[in-house]
């Protein structure tokens, strides 16, 4: 992947901090359109947030019941998926809860955004998948929180889309290695499945497994291309293999203020998906796009940042809709 620390010269640094400290009023606009009025002052609220991260024990998100299982998914590359699901989990792990990050994609970009190891020949979500290892052994800590887990891809997952074609019930093989029985006794509440940018074996087999979606849109131009197709696929899940799957959330990535066109796009996201869509909206920042260069997510790489506020906002509405979720699971 791009964007480690030596890839990063000194000039564009400054020069994208500069851009940072220029878009600060998109991210006071970005915060108007999503309605949530967290103190009286932007910079009251800044300053609330950022203590916040700073002092992890302040908030105390409350637990769910029944652990929640989240597909991240959009056949759409570069989307925001990894992103958000491994600012999703540190955002969550920050605010008390303990959360697996499952990496579903070869390209292991969320193991490496998590700073866990992830070099062929180490038990992964492939033997996982392929049933040579428990999800117990798989399981590795990040090392920037004790409440962060992650089971990481290797390139190995690479042939797993083949392979699985002719391994028995092959649609169903993550939800088996995910099941209670499976997690027994490690107390996760959430458990965040990386998809990658396909709808193939890998991707139904985490539609097989969890019961809800989350869709990251990016806010941009085509950003509703291509999502007909993956809600025809889940539709298809949902009917074949596993009759709880729905889409609970949608995400707003990328956001830019400074168009007109993230506006349209937000808007029209919101009028297909009503209140699926979270009203914390997640702003194109530098700081979002180098954290994983450094093996961490915005919250530990510049927790006082607009990118990671959102994502601890974010974070927040996505706990909160807890109990209508698992209400609606037991339907
Ligand atoms: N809010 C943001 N601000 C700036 N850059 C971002 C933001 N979110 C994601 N990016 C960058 O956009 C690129 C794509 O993001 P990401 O890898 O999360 O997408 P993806 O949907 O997982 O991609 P893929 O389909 O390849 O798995 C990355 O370089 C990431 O750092
Ligand atoms: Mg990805």
């Amino acid at each position: 992947m791009s964007g480690g620390p030596s890839d990063v010269s000194r000039e564009t640094v400054s020069r994208e901090t500069q851009q940072e400290s220029e878009s600060r009023d998109d991210e006071f606009a970005a915060n108007a359109y999503t309605g949530i009025s967290i103190s009286d002052t932007p910079i009251g609220a800044a300053a609330q947030r950022a203590s916040q991260v700073l002092h992890p024990h302040s908030v105390t998100l409350p637990k769910p019941k029944k652990r929640r299982m989240i597909t991240i998914a959009n056949q759409k590359g570069g989307v925001g998926k990894t992103t958000t699901a491994v600012n999703l989990a540190s955002a969550l792990a920050l605010q008390g809860l303990t959360v697996l990050v499952v990496d579903l994609d070869p390209q292991g970009n969320a193991s490496t955004a998590l700073g866990v190891d992830h070099h062929s020949g180490i038990d992964s979500s492939y033997e996982l998948l392929i049933g040579e290892v428990a999800a117990k052994d798989a399981i590795q800590s990040s090392p920037h929180s004790e409440r962060l887990f992650c089971i990481p891809a290797t390139i190995d997952l690479a042939g797993a889309e083949i392979e699985l074609v002719s391994m028995v019930a092959r649609e169903g093989r993550l939800k088996t290695a995910l099941s209670d029985e499976a997690l027994e006794g490690l107390d996760i509440d959430f458990v965040l499945i990386d998809c990658p940018p396909s709808l193939g074996l890998l991707t139904v087999n985490a539609m097989v497994a969890a019961k809800e979606v989350l869709i990251p849109i990016q806010c941009e131009y085509y950003a509703l291309e291509g999502v007909g197709q993956l809600l025809r696929n889940i539709e298809l899940v949902q009917a074949h293999l596993n009759p709880a799957l729905h889409v609970s959330t949608v995400i707003l990535t990328m956001y830019d203020g400074r168009t007109k066109l993230a506006d349209q796009v937000a808007d029209e996201v919101r009028n297909h998906f009503g209140d699926a869509v979270l009203k914390s909206v997640i702003p194109r920042s530098v700081k979002v796009s180098e954290a994983p260069g450094y093996g961490m997510t915005v919250l530990d790489y510049d927790p006082g940042s607009r990118g990671a506020m959102s994502y601890l906002d974010a974070g927040r509405e996505l706990a909160s809709r807890t109990k209508s979720e698992t209400e609606s699971v037991a339907r």
